[in-house]
């Protein structure tokens, strides 16, 4: 008997060490004589990651199976609604060119070590991401983002998921900048002359009119909140459903939106811009040789003029920039906790957003919760693919200024930024957090206001004075 146990015990230890061999055997970090792309790429092919984060996964055989199967069917369902990492493979294989969303994403998850999760790693022998390889990849991400915004970061800050915003280099217009100015607050691209671009996007009020809709011709709703211009040139695509490329495509939209400018079409506003001899002698001296008053040299003068509106030196930029003094204790803790519930995983960049759609509700059920009844709107960029995985996935709107864009998210259903702040841990993170998180969180939001020609950004307009507006429209 004795001596039954002990052999047992033996070949207990011999196939422990043979495990532990062939573990590490599989769990080989890639030759360091490849590029480190590629040592990249294959850390994650083996780490199984597009199995649950891709839209047609190479399915295990045991996904076949009536138990285990609905578990792995289960984790690829909801691997593939948090994340799509087609893109940025298809990027690691010939090193392209990667969103920083991902960078961040991949980063967040790598720094954690979540992924991949132990279910998987234990069937899948050799997927594990080892600290090794976790090194890999983290070295690999900061010479990434260094090289992507290549911005003179101390190197102490050098690979923050969060950058400042470039200053221009000479803040006197361009001749199509300075066009672009006066058509962005030109009544005349509407109707009846009686609505601009600054009517909802004020300069002098962070960009925004601090309505929950706009009001466009004729007093009509809208029935999107307006995003602000400030730092819009940041963003990779314009609108929350990603419409619009380019700034100068969006400029075509709401001239001849029937709720916002209403305009039949180009040609009638050309009409009126002409009958305006000073300024049409004015627009063809700078785009005479382009065809003068077009549509397309319209809405590019007004691109040049958003180019500009970039609102850099906020207390958090200096900081960025190494001036320890510039943010205090507090807020600073509010940046970590940022990074910490992976906020700054999608609101990255400069902009911190503006970089990738994403799903509102992740981690819980936003639209359930909210109560109200489904807009249009509320379908995001699925309105533009119809394609289902698309239905409540946003453009992440940027967090400049945020403190004076009030009030927030798409249907601007959120007066206060604290509000916002709570339900984006609830929805978007997963976590509760608490009253003090909230609080940091926000006075580190604070830190981003910046300034627009020296001047700081900020809103004239008061809650009361918006709501009794609001009001008065609802009940006539
Ligand atoms: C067995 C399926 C599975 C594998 C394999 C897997 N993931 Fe995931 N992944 C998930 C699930 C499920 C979620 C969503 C977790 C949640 O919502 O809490 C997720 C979330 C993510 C996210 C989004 C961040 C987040 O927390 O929502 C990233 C980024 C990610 N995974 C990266 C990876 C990488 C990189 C690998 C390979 C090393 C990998 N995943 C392997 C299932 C998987
Ligand atoms: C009646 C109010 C109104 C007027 C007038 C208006 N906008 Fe907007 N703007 C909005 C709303 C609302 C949105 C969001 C619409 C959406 O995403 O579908 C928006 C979106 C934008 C965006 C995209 C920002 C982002 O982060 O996606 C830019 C840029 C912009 N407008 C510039 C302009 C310019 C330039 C004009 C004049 C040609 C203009 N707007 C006229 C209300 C208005
Ligand atoms: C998975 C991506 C994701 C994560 C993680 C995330 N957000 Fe967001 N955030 C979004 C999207 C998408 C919106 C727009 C939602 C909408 O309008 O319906 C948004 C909106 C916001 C807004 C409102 C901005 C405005 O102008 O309307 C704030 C403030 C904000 N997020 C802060 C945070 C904070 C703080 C965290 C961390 C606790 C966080 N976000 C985590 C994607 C994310």
């Amino acid at each position: 008997m004795k001596r039954l146990v002990k052999l047992f015990a033996v070949a207990l230890l011999v196939a422990a060490v043979a495990a532990v061999v062939v573990y590490r055997a599989v769990n080989r970090v890639p030759s360091a004589d490849l590029p480190q792309y590629e040592q990249v790429y294959r850390i994650f092919e083996d780490g199984g990651c597009l199995s649950c984060h891709s839209a047609d996964p190479k399915l295990p055989f045991y996904a076949g199976l009536p138990v285990a199967g609905k578990i792995v069917m289960k984790d690829i369902d909801s691997g593939y609604r948090a994340y799509d990492m087609t893109a940025f493979m298809e990027a690691l294989k010939v090193d392209g060119s990667f969103s920083p969303v991902d960078l961040a994403k991949i980063e967040k998850v790598v720094l954690d070590d979540r992924m991949p999760m132990p279910k998987y790693y234990l069937v899948h022998w050799g997927s594990s991401l080892t600290k090794a390889k976790r090194e890999i990849v983290l070295d690999w991400i900061r010479s990434e983002r260094i090289a992507m915004y290549n911005d003179g970061l101390p190197e102490d800050r050098v690979s923050e998921p969060v950058r400042p915003i470039i200053a221009l280099q000479d803040e006197t217009l361009s001749a199509e900048a300075e066009l672009g100015k006066a058509l962005f607050h030109d009544t005349r691209l509407s109707v009846d002359n009686t609505v601009s671009c600054a009517t909802c996007h004020d300069l002098s009020t962070a960009g925004v009119d601090n309505h929950q809709y706009s009001h466009g011709v004729d007093d009509q709703l809208g029935g999107v909140n307006a995003p602000t211009v400030y730092n819009a040139v940041y963003n990779f695509v314009q609108f929350w459903d990603g419409r619009a490329v380019t700034l100068a495509d969006q400029a075509a939209g709401p001239p001849l939106n029937p709720v916002e400018m209403a305009s039949e079409s180009f040609d009638q506003i050309i009409a009126k811009l002409k009958a305006d001899k000073e300024f049409a002698k004015k627009f063809e001296k700078v785009y005479g040789s382009r065809g003068g008053l077009t549509q397309e040299n319209i809405t590019d003068a007004i691109e040049a003029f958003e180019r500009t509106l970039v609102t850099p030196d906020s207390r958090f930029d200096k900081w960025l920039r190494g001036d320890d003094s510039a943010i205090t204790a507090e807020e600073l803790e509010g940046y970590e906790n940022f990074k910490k519930y992976d906020c700054a995983t999608c609101h990255v960049g400069p902009n911190l957003g503006g970089q990738s759609y994403e799903l509102m509700g992740l981690r819980k059920h936003y639209f359930a919760d909210r109560g109200l009844e489904l807009t249009v709107e509320d379908n995001g960029r699925y309105k533009e693919t119809k394609i289902e995985r698309d239905r409540h996935r946003f453009k992440v709107p940027g967090l400049r200024n945020v403190e004076h864009t009030w009030p927030y998210y798409h249907d601007g259903t959120r007066e206060h930024l604290e509000d916002a702040v709570r339900d984006m841990g609830t929805y978007q993170s997963g976590v509760e957090l608490t009253d003090a998180e909230v609080n940091s969180i926000t006075s580190f939001l604070n830190t981003l206001t910046g300034e627009y020609l020296g001047e700081r950004v900020t809103t004239s307009n008061s809650r009361e004075h918006i709501h009794a507006h609001d009001d008065d429209h609802h009940h006539e």
